[in-house]
């Protein structure tokens, strides 16, 4: 067909056939058809300069081989560089890591590559490159390495990677400073209940300190689903999707999101039902607002409304990691606040200073106090009522609270299937629920339509 201007390696013509399966990429009029990355991506991943690009798919969507293609890339570009590359159990090394290698690259096992089963380790010979092969269960192991690339194979599966990963980041020194292309990539389903890598890679928050992670460009992500791997067979990428249509199973396993899957607290949460900005001829009856201070979690403040009908509507969200109270006394004055009701575990000085330096009305939610009790609050207002519409609406304006409630879930103990309805899974993010439930507590107080200053009767 044409010249691309590179020779084939087997047959060192410059004569190429575009094919078009699995996907599009040239084969050489020999018939050698060299490894190629996958357009979209897989080649967006491999081709990234960042220093944690992190692959994020569904099952099947090329994550493994997207890992093992960036690092032949990597080594290739780099002669003489050492990396490590870990595994959730050793194990992996034989039933997957090894299948794959040997599937793109089998024919230079030997001469180009070589497994050292008893050391733990693979040799690139002719590149004088070395990978020390970890398991995560063991991330100990990576103490003391001087490496210059490292990849993580699914750290969404067991445990010990959250560690690994800051025990290698500082080995990530095998040239010194001349050498600037140091790299560690990882490679996962998506797992909300592996906090440090929703945190980092989805929210942008250092797991260490709990700070916003001011250069965010050095932790990209590159989404992908299943659907879109054109090598896996149609029986997984149609069949699959159709029966698991739309579940929260096929949001995590099949798009790579993540998101909550076991344990919902509220899987009755409907955007249709929900999710909704108030029309603008509704009226309103009482405005308050609701809030939660955080400290390296976000502090959260909503604006809650009723209307004549005496439904809930959440219209307005500030959210913000290490807020200052400045920032949400400044949300409270713009919002022009009659009255918020917050975490009844702040000081009693500190609200009366409030009150007397800002001239806010601001009071413990009291009647909210316990965590069962803001259980039961949301849980009442979510339910559909018999006219078929919910007593509670939150309006598109406010996602980081849809975000929260949808995802919001139970701890589920190791090995068992029930949740443990006391405790909040790890990771999952409940201010915006809490200041929420503060805010909603007034409606349940039967302030409505009463003075607020009750007149105190004295006996003469
Ligand atoms: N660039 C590529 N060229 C040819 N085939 C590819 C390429 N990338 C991935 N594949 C094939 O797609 C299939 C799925 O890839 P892979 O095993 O990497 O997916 P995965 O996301 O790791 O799957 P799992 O979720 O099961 O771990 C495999 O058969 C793999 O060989
Ligand atoms: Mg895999």
């Amino acid at each position: 067909m044409s010249a691309i201007g590179h020779p084939c390696d087997k047959c060192g013509e410059d004569d190429w056939h575009s094919v078009t399966k699995p996907f599009e990429r040239a084969q050489c009029a020999c018939g050698n058809l060299p490894v190629a990355t996958m357009p979209g991506p897989q080649t967006d991943f491999v081709l990234s300069k960042a220093a944690h690009p992190a692959y994020l798919g569904g099952r099947g969507s090329a994550k493994t081989v997207a890992g093992i293609l960036k690092m032949w890339t990597f080594v290739h570009e780099h002669p003489g560089s050492n990396g490590a590359i870990s595994f959730p159990v050793y194990g992996d090394i034989e039933t997957i890591f090894l299948p794959e290698m040997r599937k793109f690259f089998g024919e230079l096992e030997g001469t180009e590559w070589v497994y050292l089963e008893k050391k733990k380790q693979l040799v690139f010979p002719t590149l004088n490159c070395r990978a020390f092969l970890l398991s995560a269960e063991e991330p100990d192991r990576g103490r003391g390495l001087n490496i210059s690339w490292f990849w993580m194979e699914e750290v969404g599966i067991g445990g010990g990677h959250k560690h690994l990963f800051f025990i290698l980041q500082p080995a990530l020194r095998q040239h010194g400073d001349d050498f600037t292309d140091y790299q560690g990539w990882i490679t996962s389903t998506p797992k909300v209940d592996k906090p440090w890598l929703k945190q980092i890679w989805d929210e942008g928050i250092h797991p260490i300190t709990g700070d916003p992670i001011e250069n965010r460009d050095r932790y990209p992500i590159f989404e992908a689903r299943t659907v879109d791997n054109p090598c896996l067979p149609a029986s997984i990428r149609e069949g699959l999707v159709k029966e698991w249509a739309g579940s929260r199973m096929a949001l995590q396993e099949l798009e790579g999101k993540f998101i909550s899957v076991e344990g919902l607290v509220y899987p009755e949460l409907r955007e249709d039902i929900h999710l909704r900005a108030p029309h603008e001829d509704i009226e309103f009856i009482a405005t308050v607002g609701g809030l939660d201070f955080g400290d390296a979690s976000p502090t959260a403040l909503y604006e809650i409304k009723m209307d004549r009908s005496r439904k809930v509507w959440i219209t307005r969200e500030f959210y913000k990691r290490s807020a200052t109270d400045d920032d949400w006394l400044n949300v409270v004055a713009e919002w022009n606040l009659p009255i918020v009701l917050c975490d009844p575990s702040a000081s009693q000085e500190d609200i009366l200073s409030w009150r007397m330096r800002f001239n806010i009305n601001i009071q413990p939610a009291m009647a909210a106090r316990d965590r069962q009790e803001r259980g039961r609050l949301w849980r009442t207002r979510l339910q559909v009522r018999e006219d078929g519409f919910p007593g509670l609406y939150i309006s598109p304006d406010c996602p980081f609270l849809w975000n929260e409630m949808i995802n919001l879930a139970h701890y589920i103990p190791k090995g068992q299937e029930e949740p443990q309805k006391s405790v909040f899974a790890p990771g999952v993010n409940d201010h915006g629920y809490d200041a929420g439930a503060y805010g909603m507590s007034y409606f349940e107080r039967g302030y409505i339509g009463r003075p607020q200053k009750t007149i105190e009767l004295v006996k003469v």
